[in-house]
Parts: C-alpha cells; structure tokens; sequence
C-alpha cells in the first residue's frame, strides 16, 4: 500500500539512444523542435508535472558533457535533476537512472525523450492506475492488421487487433515493485524492448490506459516534421 500523503514522483527520461534513423550528425533527443532540443520538450512537460521531485534523464557519454553546459535541462520548478551516462540498450539506460533516485519516490514514471507530447489527462490517468494496480501504462489501439510472418516473409497468423495495444510511454509504476523486478533481471535487460514486459515478467500487475495520437515517437525525418505541425 502506499501513503495516503501526497505522492512523491521521479521522471526517468531515456535519452542515451544514438539515433540512428534520423540522417545528420546530431543525436535525434538533441535536434531542436520549435528551437529547442527534442529532449526538452519532455523534459520541461514534467518539470511542469504537479508531484514530480525528481528527474534522472539518461544520455550517452558525448551528450553528458553536452547537456551539463547548455542548461536545457535545468528545473524552472525547483526539481533535482541528475544526468546519468546510460548503457548499451535502453533497458539499460533506465536500469542506471533507477539506481540514481534518492530518497525513494513512490511512483516512477519512465518516459523516452523521443515523444515530445504526452497527454496530461493521460499520465494523470496512469499514475492512479499505478497506485492501484502496481504500472500503468500509456498505449493505443492498434489500427493496423498486424501479421506474424516467418523469417522468410510467409504470413504465418493474423492477429486479432481488437487485442492488440501499441505501448507508449510513460511507462508508470510503484517504485519498490520495479526496483526488484529489475534487480530480479538484471545481467538480462538487453533481452527486454520496454519496462513493462520486465515488471510482467516478475510478476506485477500493469493496466494499458489509453494515450494519445499526439504522443507518437520521434522516429523518422517526417516524424520531425509531424511534430513540428503541431507546434505551429
Ligand atoms: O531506439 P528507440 O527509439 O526505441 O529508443 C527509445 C528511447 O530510448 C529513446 O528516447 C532513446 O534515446 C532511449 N535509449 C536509451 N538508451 C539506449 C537506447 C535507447 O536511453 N541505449
């Protein structure tokens, strides 16, 4: 159970991904977006966040020293932010950045800095079902038919999207319960793509609640330009 005071919330942005997609010789979190890095945009939204004291924001060693002169990533609310080098892969990353987090917060709320939009209602709505259930995270219906194809391209299933749910992030979740469920795998992230799959796999409990079109993944040249569109 937790506390019945106000719930103390750590960020965890993943930012240590080469991004590799985007052509150009910046790191896709460090392109600006309406003038400022991709990054940012994640950042400032949870600065912003009532209950957040905490950040730990993973990125690659280049950026690290990067980021600690430019001042993007200072609170304008008073938050404690802690830079983190993160590792090979993103679970990783995150597994470095957890261990950072001092005092323990209640919920942890872990974000990749390539989704500049989250929804408010729906991260509101997330950390309530992470308070409940133990994680909950941001997701979307699939609208697309998925196929499960083999290694030569044969379709080998349709699947039933009405099922089927495309995570996003904020990933949220009770701080203790994730704490062991990464201890529990640790030596094996690489093998995980998101931080739900790891608490699934020690056993807890997470609800999917729905996210938002808006909060898509930065990914390709277009997706840039997407994103762009909407700040105009
Ligand atoms: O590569 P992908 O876009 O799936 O990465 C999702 C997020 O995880 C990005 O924000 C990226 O910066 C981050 N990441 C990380 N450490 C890695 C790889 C990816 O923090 N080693």
């Amino acid at each position: 159970m937790l506390p019945s005071k106000p719930l103390s919330l750590a960020v965890i942005i993943a930012a240590a991904g080469s991004g590799k997609r985007l052509p150009g010789s910046v790191p896709k979190q460090w392109r600006l977006l309406g003038g400022i890095p991709l990054l940012a945009h994640s950042f400032r939204f949870f600065d912003a966040f009532p209950g957040v004291q905490q950040f730990a924001i993973a990125l690659d060693a280049q950026t690290l020293a990067m980021s600690e002169r430019t001042g993007f990533l200072v609170s304008a609310h008073g938050v404690n932010v802690r830079l983190v080098e993160g590792g090979g892969e993103r679970q990783e990353s995150v597994w470095k950045a957890l261990e950072t987090l001092d005092p323990a917060p209640d919920i942890v709320l872990i974000h990749d800095a390539a989704r500049p939009f989250p929804p408010v209602d729906g991260v509101q709505l997330a950390i309530e079902m992470a308070v409940r259930e133990g994680g909950a995270i941001l997701a979307r219906p699939v609208t697309e038919t998925i196929k499960r194809v083999n290694g030569n391209g044969l379709i080998i299933e349709t699947l039933d999207r009405s099922v089927l749910r495309a995570a996003q992030t904020p990933q949220v979740f009770q701080y203790g319960a994730l704490m062991r469920a990464y201890e529990k795998f640790v030596g094996q992230l690489a093998q995980f793509t998101d931080d739900a799959v790891i608490f699934e796999a020690a056993g807890g409990k997470v609800l999917v609640v729905n996210g938002s079109e808006n909060n898509f993944k930065v990914t390709h040249p277009e997706d840039f330009e997407r994103a762009e569109n909407l700040l105009k």
